[in-house]
């Protein structure tokens, strides 16, 4: 049986970990050769080391997603090594919750610089490449919080709506190259990312770290919270070619917790 991303080239970036990883290996499994792209080598090694254990295609490509010159040479030695480029998907980012007060200018521009320098460059660097072959798809990561403003979350509320502007923008410009731009805004997913940032969401919201999961949860339509295996079904979804009319959006996965 052959899969819904048979023969084609990924690359993911924040691969090494959490969700990324999980859009890497889901993608493989449906026949994609995979660049995982993070900025943690060795977490991105082990991630492409069990893929390729399993009989599929991977690579690991260590790149800073804020530096232009990565980017390109992680792009060039992709393509390279596994060939044309069709899927980019644009994962890292970074997240700090604290006191809008607190938050100082190296946090904030940190998180612009990776969650949203980091996809513009990844933009350019896929399009460049894509724009001549008139074939394409990119994906990137916003969030609920890309949808809705939340008090302690401004740079990450900016990084993440800015994403989906990004988006809808690249969109209009390169439908008619055939290349499909479109954002997924997930829900909580726990994560590493979340392993770092519980106990600033305890704080905020006057809870003790092992309530915070509960809390979303009951605040949750669905009434769990999501799995990596959710966000990566939809970025599969976006991928292939079940989704060849689908452009410029912008893709809830949170269990009904947005519907805007
Ligand atoms: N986990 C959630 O609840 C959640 C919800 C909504 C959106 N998201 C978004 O999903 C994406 C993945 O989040 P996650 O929870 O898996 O996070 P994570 O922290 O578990 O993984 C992020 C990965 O990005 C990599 N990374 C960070 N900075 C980088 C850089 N400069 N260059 C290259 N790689 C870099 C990290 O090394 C890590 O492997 C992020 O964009 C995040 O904002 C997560």
């Amino acid at each position: 049986m052959s899969g819904k991303l048979e023969g084609r080239v990924a690359v993911v970036t924040g691969g090494g970990g959490g969700i990324g990883a999980q859009i890497c290996r889901t993608f493989a499994q449906q026949g994609a050769a995979v660049a995982v792209v993070d900025i943690q080598q060795e977490a991105a090694g082990q991630v492409a080391e069990a893929i390729r254990r399993s009989a599929g295609r991977a690579m690991a490509v260590a790149c800073d997603v804020t530096d232009r010159d990565d980017v390109e040479q992680a792009a060039d030695q992709v393509e390279q090594e596994l060939g044309p480029l069709a899927i980019w998907v644009n994962n890292a980012g970074v997240s700090y919750i604290l006191p809008f007060l607190e938050c100082t200018e190296q946090i904030w521009d940190q998180t612009l610089e990776v969650n949203l320098k980091g996809a513009f460059l990844g933009c350019q660097a896929a399009i460049r490449r894509m724009a001549p072959r008139q074939d394409g798809v990119i994906i990137n990561m916003s969030s609920q919080s890309g949808r809705v403003g939340n008090s302690h979350y401004a740079a990450y509320c900016a990084s993440k709506f800015g994403i989906i502007g990004l988006t809808q923008s690249l969109a209009v410009e390169f439908a008619a190259q055939g290349i499909r731009v479109n954002a997924i805004c997930p829900g909580v997913v726990p994560t590493p990312m979340w392993d770092t940032q519980i106990e600033d969401y305890a704080r905020k919201r006057d809870l003790k770290a092992e309530e915070v999961m509960s809390y979303f949860e009951s605040n949750i339509p669905m009434g769990r919270i999501g799995k990596a295996e959710d966000i990566a079904q939809a970025a599969l979804f976006l991928a292939s070619d079940e989704a060849n009319y689908i452009t410029g959006q912008a893709l809830n996965v949170s269990g009904g917790a947005v519907m805007y």
